[in-house]
């Protein structure tokens, strides 16, 4: 692996010779707008307000690795800017600025300020890492710079201050590279986080740094791990990893640097014009889903890749930057197939894995969970046995520090400009507002009014002072779309090959009332199993629960460690030939707060189902589902309800055919 990266290293400088060679960089197909320019409201604004109602917006005043005291005086690995804080600041800018917390983003500038202050006179972004005997690592500031890209997005004026000091670190960052230092293993795999935020400084404010800022670009990728191979379909591991040998470097298998690595591709691919980057990243998308994918829309590693059994645990850390890295993938190169997804994930994934009230949260979820509690044994088997408590910080810290930039930015990326700034795209369908200039001075405002994924009525209000043409994607799961344009007659929309319907407004105001509703699907699982799917939502059995209380933080006692365990039957086969959908009806036309829990969400699937001979392993999960069971009961209607509002739930279902009991 060392020899390998000098000699490209080598390579690249030596190719380049004394005047720098380079094509510049390739335009995002589709541009981001500006922190600030969208907000969410609705449920989206209710869901952004009860996550800084939980943990995490509250965890600066008393978690030790991010409160302000330790980025005073931490010594840890963990604290301040090895990695707690950065990635606190990362995902805290976002969330504060959609709120609209004037507390919080007092916060976030006095982090932002507290960071530049403790710039040392070579660049190194401050404070100096505690432990003296430590050496440089890059990469733990590459979320810092995240965060100070969207607080420069939100509030120009910051730039001035910023701008400059980002490129010290730049170019300390470079010289620190040609001589090898700065580098380690993680920081190796995690190289594209901080070509991103070159990119972005290419985009923005380039200032005549063409040459530093692609020779990084250069220097990171070719001293970093070999994504491209990696993700090329006769390397990528069919099965969990656990007794494979990686022949690359071993933590380019870790789900949280996959998660981060699929941005890889699509930014190696701005500087090198090359296709095939765009490709290999696509290919490995669809590897690694087809082959670690879950209904809920993610994949799992319980540390490294862990195929498809449904007691395999999925890392809260890698959810949110798959999410990330989807919203990424699709602005590079314009496929829809990574906003859908991103978007199941969000509705699915995320929300399973936090209290509906998101004072707690797992390190690790499972597709079929029958107890949250310490498992000894445990189904995985490089993590802890509490991984899967829900809590403060089960198993590690990390995403205690990282999981609140996972609703936010699914806001900030929901609505894209195409990149001759023309046209806006809706991208993830769900309720916000948003406010932004186009090209000709064209002022738009999008109020999107919905209760999607909760309901199939997308209702948005456009003002423009310019006619142009808006852009929505229709999800794949959609069939029979239709649009009403301000009240007149409802035609069925179609999508372009892409899976954008373009619409084209006239200058004033126009309303759109969208249609957009599917069937019910059936996904099969391993074991001869299925999960249900309509639209965007994963069905699933939500296991009767109670609950224990653990450990209570000293400090703030609403910070909990939850234990839950099951008080009723779990163990069902379902009729898949059976299953009817109920759109419910919400209260008032409202959703209740929170809407992630038991017997909330409005929706839900009835199936006919049966209790079957179904053993537990290790006392605390389940084995496979069983293929071909026998029912030792009566037939009985179960309620499937969106896998989101579940804690403990069954989503991978043993089938049996109710004619034939
Ligand atoms: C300082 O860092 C070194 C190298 O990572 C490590 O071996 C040592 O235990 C650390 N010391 C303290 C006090 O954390
Ligand atoms: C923008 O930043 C400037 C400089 O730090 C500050 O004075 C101003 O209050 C900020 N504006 C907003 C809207 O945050
Ligand atoms: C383009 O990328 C592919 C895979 O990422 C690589 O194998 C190939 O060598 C690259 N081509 C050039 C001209 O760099
Ligand atoms: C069930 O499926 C999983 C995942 O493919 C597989 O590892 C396991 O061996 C299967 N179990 C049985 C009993 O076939
Ligand atoms: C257009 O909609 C905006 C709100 O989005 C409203 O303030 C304005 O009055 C409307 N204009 C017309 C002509 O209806
Ligand atoms: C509670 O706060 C005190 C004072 O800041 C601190 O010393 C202590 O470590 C904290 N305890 C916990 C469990 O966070
Ligand atoms: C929860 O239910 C289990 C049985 O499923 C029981 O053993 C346990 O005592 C209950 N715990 C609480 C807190 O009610
Ligand atoms: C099964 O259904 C039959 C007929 O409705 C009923 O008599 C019997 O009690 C049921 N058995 C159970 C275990 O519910």
């Amino acid at each position: 692996m060392f020899a390998k990266s000098h000699l490209a290293l080598a390579l690249v400088l030596g190719c380049a010779g004394p005047a720098f060679a380079h094509s510049g960089l390739a335009a995002k197909k589709y541009l981001n707008l500006p922190l600030g320019a969208i907000k969410p409201s609705g449920w989206l604004l209710d869901q952004l307000n009860v996550q800084m109602s939980g943990l995490w917006g509250h965890e600066h005043e008393f978690y030790h690795y991010v409160s302000q005291t330790d980025w005073l005086g931490g010594d840890s690995y963990y604290s301040n800017l090895e990695e707690a804080g950065s990635y606190w600041f990362n995902a805290m800018v976002p969330a504060a600025v959609l709120v609209d917390s004037a507390e919080v983003q007092s916060q976030t500038q006095y982090f932002l300020d507290f960071v530049l202050d403790n710039q040392d006179e070579t660049g190194w972004l401050g404070p100096e890492v505690f432990n003296s005997s430590k050496p440089r690592f890059l990469w733990a500031r590459y979320p810092y710079l995240f965060g100070a890209m969207q607080l420069v997005e939100y509030n120009n004026t910051l730039a001035d201050r910023v701008i400059p000091a980002v490129y010290k670190f730049v170019t300390l960052a470079n010289s620190m590279m040609k001589n090898g230092a700065g580098l380690e293993d993680w920081t190796r795999t995690r190289w594209e986080d901080f070509v991103i935020a070159l990119q972005w400084l290419y985009d923005f404010y380039l200032n005549g740094n063409e040459d530093l800022l692609i020779e990084t670009m250069q220097l990171l990728k070719w001293t970093g791990d070999p994504w491209e191979d990696v993700f090329a379909t006769e390397n990528f591991p069919t099965t969990a990893v656990e007794n494979l040998r990686n022949p690359f470097p071993v933590l380019t298998w870790h789900g949280v640097n996959m998660a981060e690595g699929l941005k890889a591709l699509p930014s190696t691919y701005r500087f090198t014009h090359n296709q095939s980057d765009l490709d290999r990243a696509s290919e490995g998308w669809d590897a690694l889903f087809q082959y670690h994918g879950r209904p809920s829309g993610i994949f799992a590693a319980d540390e490294y890749l862990a195929g498809l059994g449904a007691i395999r645990g999925t890392e809260l850390c890698l959810v949110v930057e798959t999410m990330f890295s989807g919203s990424y993938l699709f602005q590079v190169s314009g496929d829809l197939k990574y906003a859908d997804r991103v978007e199941r994930i969000t509705y699915n994934a995320l929300p399973a894995t936090l209290t509906g009230d998101m004072w707690s949260r797992q390190y690790l979820q499972e597709q079929n969970q029958i107890a949250a509690q310490n498992m000894d044994p445990n189904p995985f088997p490089n993590d802890g046995p509490y991984s899967n408590v829900f809590g403060l910080e089960p198993n590690y810290p990390c995403c205690t520090v990282n999981h609140g930039q996972g609703f936010p930015k699914f806001v900030t990326n929901s609505f894209v400009k195409t990149n001759d700034d023309a046209s806006l795209v809706q991208v993830y369908l769900g309720p916000v507002a948003v406010h932004t200039v186009l090209a000709g001075d064209n002022t738009v405002s999008v109020d999107v009014d919905t209760l999607y994924p909760f309901s199939d009525a997308v209702n948005v209000v456009v003002s423009a002072t310019k006619e142009f043409t808006y852009l929505v994607r229709i999800p794949s799961w959609v069939s029979g779309a239709t649009v009403s344009v301000n009240g007149g007659a409802t035609n069925g929309i179609q999508a372009d090959n892409s899976g954008l319907a373009a619409i084209d407004l006239p200058a004033g105001n126009s309303t759109l009332s969208l249609n957009l509703p599917s069937e019910i699907t059936i996904e099969n699982r391993p074991n001869n199993s299925v999960a249900i799917h309509r639209g965007p939502l994963n069905y699933a059995f939500d296991i009767p629960r109670n609950q224990t209380v653990l450990a209570q933080n000293a400090n703030e006692s609403r910070a909990v460690d939850l234990q839950f365990e099951v008080t009723a039957p779990w163990q069902y086969a379902i009729d898949p030939t059976t299953l009817k959908f109920n759109a419910g009806t919400p209260q008032g036309g409202q959703l209740p707060s929170p809407i992630f829990d038991s017997g909330l969400p409005p929706l839900s699937i009835d199936a006919t189902g049966c209790l079957i001979e179904w053993a537990v392993a290790g006392d605390t999960f389940a084995s496979d589902p069983p293929q071909n069971p026998s029912c030792i009961g009566n037939t009985t209607t179960i309620k499937l309800i969106p896998l989101g509002a579940t804690k403990l739930r069954i989503s991978e279902f043993p089938v049996f055919d109710s004619a034939n009991v």
